[in-house]
């Protein structure tokens, strides 16, 4: 089932009268389940692509279809909706609310959505269930400048999921984490996946892309070349002999996207 189809997608700065063509014509579909790496050269769009996809920022022309709905063309009002109810994200720059806790900053946007499906306790259970599940229980109360950077990561994916989206949306998710903290959040990532839900992230960092089942390629805003990697899991589960191997199917598949990243000339 396509989860997202993005069709012509133009985008169009113009600054001091320049006119800056970011991104044009781009054109890709999402189904169910992907996960999703976009990779390329710094400025080549791939931020704007996700912020034009997501309505943050409006594309010039083209369409997005978000679950065979239109958002190009939505009021301001809906789209934040759609955002808010239908869309998880995981930036960089990531708006986490100074003075409240970690809890509170990841059950806000259920108690923004305006939704009546759920009950404050049924919010706050699902609020602490997803805690639980990223191993951040512990800093439930702190003040959330009291955290690590892997754990403000993880507070950010709780957050991310409290509406239960239809995709997830991140931009370099690992970009400010040292090693172990960027292999931490992607497990994570790739449990979530495994359990279904379709992920779209922009990513620099090749161990990170070589977990995802798809790698889209952009260069001066068009999408060059994209690598159907097969998802991890249904590998790893193919592969039965699990942990041991683990290390080899890694490996084998980052050799695979290094070949293919020097083609399109990474
Ligand atoms: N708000 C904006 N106003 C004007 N120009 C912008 C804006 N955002 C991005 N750009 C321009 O669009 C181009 C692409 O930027 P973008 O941030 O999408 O690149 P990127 O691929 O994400 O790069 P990086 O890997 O460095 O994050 C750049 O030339 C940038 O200067
Ligand atoms: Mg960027």
């Amino acid at each position: 089932m396509q989860v997202l189809q993005v069709k012509d997608l133009c985008k169009t700065y113009i600054i001091n009268k320049r006119q800056n063509n970011v991104l044009v014509n781009v054109n890709f579909t999402i189904e169910q389940g992907e996960m999703t790496a976009v990779m390329g050269p710094s400025g080549s769009g791939k931020s704007t692509l996700l912020y034009s996809i997501s309505g943050m920022d409006r594309p010039t022309a083209g369409r997005v279809v978000l679950g065979g709905r239109e958002l190009t063309g939505l009021k301001e009002k809906e789209l934040a909706k759609v955002r808010l109810n239908e869309m998880g994200f995981i930036f960089q720059q990531m708006h986490m609310l100074k003075n409240l806790t970690v809890m509170d900053n990841i059950l806000l946007p259920a108690y923004q959505s305006g939704k009546k499906d759920r009950t404050q306790k049924e919010i706050d259970a699902y609020g602490i269930s997803l805690m639980r599940r990223l191993g951040i229980s512990e800093i439930a109360t702190n003040d959330i400048t009291e955290v690590s950077g892997g754990q403000l990561q993880r507070a950010c994916i709780c957050r991310s999921l409290m509406n239960r989206p239809q995709i997830l949306f991140a931009d370099e998710p690992t970009g400010a984490l040292n090693r172990s903290a960027s292999e931490e959040v992607m497990r994570v990532l790739n449990q979530l996946n495994q359990e279904g839900t379709t992920i779209m992230l922009v990513t620099h960092d090749m161990k990170v892309a070589a977990k995802c089942s798809r790698i889209l390629y952009i260069v001066d805003g068009n999408i060059k070349g994209e690598l159907a990697m097969g998802s991890l899991h249904s590998q790893e589960t193919d592969d039965g002999e699990q942990t041991t191997d683990i290390g080899r199917l890694l490996r084998e598949r980052e050799r695979k996207l290094n070949h293919w990243l020097i083609e399109m000339g990474w």
